[in-house]
């Protein structure tokens, strides 16, 4: 998988700005599905089809990165910019940025800040193209840039940005390369814009009306030094979800989860999530309601530009999501 996902993350796509992604993702999935279809919002949604087909289990994973947005050129051409998603100050200094038109931006800091010892906001920096005015500026107001690093594959880690939730991506592509007929319908949708609300799984979702619903996304660890304490580490399996800052899984489709891993003897961990959410928080409450779970893939360093997984536990959520696909089928 490890050039599917070197794929997948190295392609530009920011929340809004979707197109290349979809257009690559579009690429994998096309031969492997029965139909493909993109909704109003730009999530693309691929159905195989079950020998049934009276039931519909609906798979996503988002699209979308973090990443930055220009606000203001000034005159000596450097761009001030606003975050789309969850960006830090504190990764962003020195760090590359690119640009749609492939364009590549430095990000400086102001250095006559008054109080230098103190986390600088985001409005105290700025993008640096080697521009020297306004007019030579190869970028604009509204331009949209994600972070910029190369994937590095080390022992079993992957180390990348946009691994959220890329590595989701990655995870049910390969799902769909290995799935065997299925009595039920299976969807999966590589929604839009989570980062900035989960807006995208929303209306894919609400399109789909799926009789359960998954999304595969990451998850904090517990396991860096002096970090908040969670029961999540890297390597030691997928995290079924029971519970974030924004839904409580529901038992039926966690339980679905547990029982399929352990049929499988895969490997899994359960996760409590205090900060942060999935589109499987939009999904549960669209239409009359969805029973929804969720399959997070252990991240360390989550929003930065050198996210962290574990490849066996990329490979266990496939074959996890394989094992769910058939019980349900066997079962639902
Ligand atoms: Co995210
Ligand atoms: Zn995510």
């Amino acid at each position: 998988m490890k050039e599917l996902i070197r794929k997948l993350v190295e392609t530009f796509g920011p929340s809004g700005v979707e197109e290349e992604i979809r257009a690559v993702i579009r690429a994998e999935v096309e031969p492997l599905v029965d139909d493909v279809r993109v909704d109003a919002l730009g999530n693309l949604i691929v159905r195989k089809k079950g020998t049934e087909g009276e039931k519909r289990i609906a798979l996503d994973a988002h699209m979308d990165e973090i990443g930055v947005m220009v606000t203001y050129v000034d005159e000596k051409g450097f761009a001030r910019f606003t975050n789309i998603g969850g960006v830090s100050p504190l990764t962003c200094v020195g760090g590359r940025v690119i640009f749609a038109n492939g364009t590549m931006g430095v990000i400086g800091l102001e250095q006559k800040r008054e109080d230098r010892s103190k986390t600088p906001k985001l409005d105290q920096l700025f993008i640096d193209t080697g521009a020297t005015s306004r007019e030579d500026c190869p970028i604009q107001v509204g331009d949209a840039a994600s972070f910029w690093r190369p994937l590095v594959a080390q022992s079993s880690r992957y180390i990348a940005k946009a691994l959220d939730d890329r590595i989701g991506c990655a995870i049910l592509i390969e799902t769909l390369r290995r799935l065997e007929p299925t009595v039920h319908d299976i969807y999966v949708s590589f929604s839009v814009q989570e980062e900035i609300g989960l807006y995208g799984a929303r209306t894919s979702a609400y399109g789909i009306a799926p009789d359960i619903a998954i999304a595969v996304d990451v998850t904090g660890t517990g396991d860096t030094p002096e970090c908040h304490p969670m029961a999540v580490e890297l390597g030691k399996g997928p995290a079924i979800k029971v519970k974030d800052s924004r839904m409580i899984a529901h038992p039926a489709v966690k339980d679905l989860m547990v029982q399929s891993a352990q049929e499988a003897g895969i490997p899994y961990q359960l996760e409590v999530l205090n900060a942060g959410t999935t589109d499987a928080a939009a999904i549960q409450i669209t239409r009359a309601g969805v029973p929804t779970g969720c399959l997070s893939v252990p991240c360390r360093h989550i929003h930065s530009p050198s996210e962290m997984v574990d490849e066996t536990d990329v490979e266990n959520s496939v074959r996890l999501l394989l094992g769910v696909c058939r019980r349900y089928s066997e079962t639902g």
